[in-house]
């Protein structure tokens, strides 16, 4: 499933998928040649870090919306990175083979519902000994994006709204069961990890705008009047989950896997 997102509002809320994506950076020990792609990479900041770690290699940096890309180019000219590129690309449309030492991705890949062909297209793109980091939400019924909007369902009785909804994110049964599929998808050395990050928002209304950004309402099926009132209700709510200084304090799930062909 793909949008175009609002960039400008993104690139000020990200810092939680920033804070995951440097540790996945990190955890990749970036060579100075490497060849990268990072897939789904919004504004390209994570980009713009990869393209500094291999300043003798090249990275990509691919995204489904134009809007996000735009952005990447904006914020790489200011940058003065020379060896940075940005393609409006779909993951499904991707058919690189052979030419990447590392494929990166972050809080994208579950937006891929059917993971494994995208999986096997990550694998192809590799050059021998290539290596993967991969970090994406767990948008489980404990994420609080999903319990929170549950419970804002059920408040506003919208339950019929929802009935024929298909839930637009891949989620995987189990850490195990994403190791599987790395395996069976052709690769080894295979880490894949859970990982609960607390997060303090200052306000609740700052919980409502990141849930807004990173897709709460994109793909719901309420009419924009509907919207409009599910905002206000998910507000109350947070605001009731708020401590005396007005702060929500939230656990968000993650995935991290690493792995190498
Ligand atoms: C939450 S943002 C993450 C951006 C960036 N990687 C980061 O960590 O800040 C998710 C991004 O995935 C992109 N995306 C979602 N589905 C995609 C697809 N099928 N192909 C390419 N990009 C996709 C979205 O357009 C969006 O920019």
């Amino acid at each position: 499933m793909t949008f175009d997102w609002d960039a400008s509002k993104y690139s000020k809320l990200a810092a939680l998928q920033a804070e995951a994506g440097e540790r996945l950076i990190n955890a990749l020990c970036i060579q100075n040649h490497d060849s990268i792609l990072d897939i789904g990479c919004g504004v390209g900041n994570l980009t713009l870090k990869l393209a500094a770690l291999a300043g003798e290699g090249l990275v990509l940096g691919i995204d489904a919306s134009p809007s996000m890309i735009e952005k990447a180019k904006e914020l790489t000219r200011r940058s003065n990175r020379r060896n940075i590129e940005f393609r409006v690309m779909s993951i499904a449309q991707a058919g690189f083979q052979v030419r990447f030492d590392v494929v990166f991705s972050n809080s994208a890949l579950h937006w891929v519902k059917d993971i494994e062909p995208t999986l096997l297209a990550i694998r192809r793109a590799l050059r021998p000994e290539g290596r993967i980091g991969l970090q994406f939400p767990l948008l489980t019924p404990a994420h609080p994006l999903v319990a929170i909007s549950q419970k804002t369902i059920e408040a506003l009785g919208f339950q019929k709204e929802y009935e024929d909804w298909e839930f637009p994110w891949y989620v995987p049964t189990s850490v195990q069961d994403f190791a599987d599929l790395l395996q069976k998808t052709g690769f080894q050395q295979i880490d894949v990890q859970s990982d609960e990050t607390g997060y303090r928002f200052e306000t609740a209304a700052a919980v409502l705008n990141f849930f807004d950004t990173v897709g709460v309402l994109h793909s719901s099926p309420l009419s924009a009047e509907q919207k409009s009132v599910f905002k206000s209700k998910c507000l109350e709510i947070l605001t009731g989950m708020a401590g005396s200084d007005g702060s929500v304090g939230l656990v968000f799930p993650r995935l991290f896997a690493l792995a190498s062909i």
